[in-house]
């Protein structure tokens, strides 16, 4: 199976880093958060990557292209651990790369990806939404997927407020954690909201999906969403959607990095202590 990743989005949720820094190369901790990405696609057995750029997102090739000039000062140096991290990065998949040339949302991305997926089902990753979970969230998807050979997306409940910031679905629960989709709605009012299960950036796409896309009318923000061709697919293909086990963040919200930033650091054996210590004095001092 292959990966879509789209990442062409301008990210003015995070300005003025993201004036002319893509917010996939937001640093948590110390690698970029598209790296994440790529690295939960790999531990799910998919390593064929199509990565969705647009202008200025050049910096995200680089990142995972082979760093000539540094790996030779490194190895000059005998810095062996960090010359063999650079490397791993550069040889972790085969990553291609395809232009969305306006933004014109996110199925209209993924529709780039249509010559190099062909006639298969393939996985998307949103570029900027990172999953912390015991088990890639996308490995879970894919394990429904190959019991229900249909299209599954990842859902999580959200509290009522949240719900115009996500594409929503309808749907009844066909065994624990499962539900099979009826309806989905991009970014609904509270009022027009079916449920509060959310879709959350994780999606195993039938191929049909790329003639639906093609049918999808301009919808929220005059976009072409993805969402809005999901619901032609209901058309003629079942949709599943699986409530997974772990935990989202919105990379393009600067509160979601404040906290992953914290929660991955804190993973960290060389960090956690003194990151305890230093957040409750801090906390004692503001407090
Ligand atoms: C996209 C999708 C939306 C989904 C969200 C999850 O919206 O269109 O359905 O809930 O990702 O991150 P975006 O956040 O890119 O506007």
């Amino acid at each position: 199976m292959k990966a879509v990743i789209p990442a062409a989005g301008l990210g003015t949720r995070f300005l003025p880093m993201t004036k002319n820094t893509p917010k996939e190369m937001l640093p948590v901790v110390d690698k970029p958060a598209i790296q994440y990405v790529v690295e939960e696609a790999i531990n799910s057995g998919i390593d064929d990557i199509i990565i969705i750029t647009g202008r200025g997102k050049e910096v995200i090739e680089n990142h995972f292209d082979v760093a000539y000039e540094l790996e030779k000062i490194l190895e000059e140096r005998g810095e062996r651990e960090k010359l063999e991290e650079i490397r791993r990065i550069s040889e972790l998949a085969d990553i291609f790369y395809v232009r969305q040339k306006k933004a014109l949302g996110l199925g209209h991305a993924i529709y780039k990806a249509k010559k190099l997926i062909g006639d298969e089902f393939f996985a998307v990753l949103l570029g900027d939404d990172i999953i912390v979970a015991r088990k890639p969230c996308i490995l879970q998807l894919k394990e429904v997927y190959e019991k229900y050979n249909a299209t599954v997306i990842a859902v999580q409940e959200v509290e009522k407020e949240n719900v115009s910031k996500y594409g929503i679905i309808e749907g009844e629960e066909v065994e624990e954690g499962v539900y099979k989709v009826k309806r989905l709605v991009e970014k609904p009012s509270l009022e027009e909201a079916p449920s509060n299960i959310a879709i959350m950036g994780r999606y195993i796409l039938s191929p049909f999906i790329f003639e639906c896309i093609e049918r999808t009318k301009p919808g929220k923000n005059n976009e072409i969403q993805l969402t809005d061709a999901l619901n032609l697919l209901l058309e003629k293909e079942d949709i599943y959607a699986i409530k997974f086990d772990g935990k989202r963040y919105d990379l393009g919200d600067k509160f979601d990095w404040l906290c992953i930033n914290i929660e991955m650091a804190l993973q960290r054996e060389e960090f956690k202590e003194k990151l305890i210590d230093y957040l409750k004095k801090l906390l004692n001092y503001v407090g």
